[in-house]
C-alpha cells in the first residue's frame, strides 16, 4: 500500500518555495486519501547551529504552516521527529551501510560545509543517512520533494538497496521521490539562477509565508525581470529565467499548468502581470499566514498535536524498527 512521508526543516521561517515546493502539495497528497506522515525535522536543524528558544518557536511556527495550508492533523500525521527515536536508532544503522563516498558527493553537504569541511558537524555530513531513516521507518513508498531534495533521495534508494543486498532480504522499499508541479523550484526573485531560500541574506528575494499583503506586493512588484513583454507560449520562457519563474509561481498558486497561464498571459507586459500575480498571491496567502498567526497563540495546543502524531508514528515505526534489529543480529526480545 502506498504511503506518503516527508519532512520540513525548523530552522527560520517558511518561504514560497517551501509552500509550493512541498506544503501545499502535501494537502494535496492527504486529500487524496493516501496516508500521509509530516515530520518536523528538528533532529536535522541541530546539524547546523540552532539558538533553543529558536528552534522551539520555529518548530511550532511550523507545525502551524502544516496545518494552515490545509494539511489535517486528524487525517495526517504530524510530529516532531526527535519525539520518535526510531529515527535516531534506525539512522546509526544507515550510518554503518552508507559510505563516506556516497555522503562526499552529495551537493548539499558541498554548499553548507562550505570551504571549512573541517569544522562542519559530524551530523552535518550524517544529514542524508537520517533522511533515509526517517523515510524507511515507515517503510514509506511516496515522498513528495522540491527539486533540491532530489539527490538526497537517490541516496535513500542506495541505502534501501545496499541494506537488502547486504543483509539478502526484501525489506526496505525502494522510495519514489515525488517532484511534481511547476512551482518545484521555486526562484529567488532577485536572481532567476539562485534558489529562493530562507537562507538567503537580502529578504526582498524571497516571499515569507508570516509576510504581510503590502510585503508580498513590493516583493513582486520589485521583482527582478528583463525587459521584454512575456512571450506567446511556455516555449517562449525558456532562456529567461525570472519571467519563467514568476509564471511557474502563479501556475502553481492558481493550480494550472504553465501552458495554460501562458495563453491567458502571454504577450502581457511585467506592468500589467505582476500586479496579477501580486493580487493572487495576497489572495492566497493572506488567509494562511493570519491562520498561523491565530494557531500560535495557542502552543500548548500545538505540542498536544506533535505528541499525538508522535504517538501514532512511533506506532508504525516501532515494528519496523524491531524486525530491522533482527535483520542485523541484535538480541532482543
Ligand atoms: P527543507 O526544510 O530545506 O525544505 C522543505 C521542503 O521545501 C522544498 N523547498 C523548495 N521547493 C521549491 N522551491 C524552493 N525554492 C524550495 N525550497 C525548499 C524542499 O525541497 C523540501 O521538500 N532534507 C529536507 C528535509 C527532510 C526530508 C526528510 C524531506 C528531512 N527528512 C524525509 C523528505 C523526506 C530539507 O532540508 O528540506
Amino acid at each position: 500500500t502506498p504511503r506518503v512521508f516527508s519532512g520540513i526543516q525548523p530552522s527560520g521561517g517558511l518561504t514560497l518555495g517551501n509552500y509550493l515546493g512541498a506544503l501545499k502539495r502535501f494537502a494535496d497528497s492527504q486529500n487524496s486519501g493516501v496516508e500521509s506522515i509530516f515530520c518536523m525535522v528538528d533532529m536535522h536543524a541541530i546539524t547546523v547551529w540552532q539558538d533553543p528558544a529558536a528552534l522551539r518557536h520555529a518548530t511550532r511556527e511550523l507545525t502551524a504552516g502544516f496545518i494552515a495550508s490545509g494539511v489535517d492533523p486528524a487525517r495526517s500525521i504530524l510530529f516532531n521527529q526527535s519525539q520518535v527515536s526510531a529515527h535516531a536508532e534506525l539512522a546509526w544503522i544507515f550510518n554503518c551501510v552508507a559510505r563516506m563516498g556516497w555522503m562526499k558527493r552529495m551537493t548539499q553537504w558541498k554548499d553548507k560545509a562550505g570551504k571549512n569541511q573541517e569544522n562542519a558537524s559530524l551530523g552535518l555530513f550524517a544529514y542524508p543517512a537520517l533522511m533515509a531513516a526517517d523515510i524507511l521507518a515507515y517503510h514509506a513508498t511516496h515522498v513528495p520533494v522540491g527539486e533540491d531534495q532530489k539527490q538526497h533521495l537517490e541516496l535513500t534508494r542506495d541505502i534501501a538497496i545496499k541494506f537488502n543486498n547486504d543483509f539478502e532480504v526484501d525489506f526496505f522499499p525502494i522510495t519514489e521521490p515525488v517532484i511534481e508541479g511547476a512551482a518545484t523550484r521555486v526562484m529567488s526573485l532577485r536572481d532567476g539562477s539562485k534558489k529562493m531560500s530562507k537562507s538567503d541574506p537580502s529578504d526582498m528575494s524571497r516571499i515569507n509565508l508570516t509576510d504581510d499583503a503590502d510585503t508580498i506586493s513590493k516583493k513582486i512588484r520589485k521583482a527582478k525581470t528583463d525587459p521584454e513583454p512575456l512571450p506567446s507560449d511556455a516555449e517562449g520562457l525558456e532562456d529567461r529565467p525570472e519571467a519563467r519563474n514568476l509564471v511557474n509561481i502563479y501556475a502553481a498558486l492558481n493550480d494550472q499548468s504553465v501552458d495554460q497561464v501562458m495563453r491567458d498571459v502571454g504577450g502581457q507586459q511585467f506592468g500589467t502581470f505582476k500586479p496579477a500575480l501580486a493580487e493572487l498571491a495576497v489572495e492566497k496567502l493572506a488567509p494562511i499566514s493570519d491562520e498561523m498567526a491565530r494557531l500560535m497563540q495557542d502552543t500548548a495546543e500545538i505540542d498536544r498535536i506533535l505528541s499525538d502524531g508522535a504517538g501514532k508514528a512511533r506506532e508504525i515505526a516501532a515494528p519496523i524498527l524491531k524486525k530491522t534489529k533482527e535483520i542485523v543480529g541484535m538480541v532482543g526480545a
